[in-house]
């Protein structure tokens, strides 16, 4: 059973441009979504670090998502802190429906500025060290 309501991003997959995080605003929700070959990613609009705005950050070359800030390294499918500090990154699930982005939240999922330590996550040998 899915538990997410699906809110519109306003935005259209052909009008992203390809590993740039570009923030929207789902329901009354910011977020990141990235376009990455065919696959829209999407994630929470600040660091689960200090809050910085992931938007601003970039994309590495292995497709992780870079923090402005401390330049922590997270994977945009699952959160996953591929650098090795132990948080988690908050996602969310994407749909594509005739074109336009949805993102999916629960209604009690986490927010944006909630820090989520994870420790059971190790630091990911192919990814340089910050
Ligand atoms: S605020 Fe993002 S890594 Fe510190």
């Amino acid at each position: 059973m899915n538990l997410h309501t699906f809110h519109t991003t306003h935005v259209t997959f052909n009008s992203l441009e390809e590993n740039k995080p570009t923030e929207v605003l789902a329901g009354d929700k910011k977020a990141c979504i990235l376009k990455r070959g065919d696959n829209i990613f999407a994630f929470a609009a600040l660091c689960p670090h200090s809050g910085a705005p992931m938007c601003d950050g970039w994309v590495d070359p292995l497709g992780r998502v870079v923090c402005p800030l401390h330049k922590y390294r997270f994977d945009p499918a699952n959160g996953r802190n591929t650098s090795g500090e132990g948080y988690k990154m908050v996602t969310y699930p994407v749909e594509v429906r005739n074109e336009e982005i949805f993102i999916g939240m629960l209604p009690a999922s986490p927010k944006d500025e909630d820090i989520v330590k994870d420790n059971s996550l190790s630091f990911d040998d192919d990814i340089e060290r910050w």
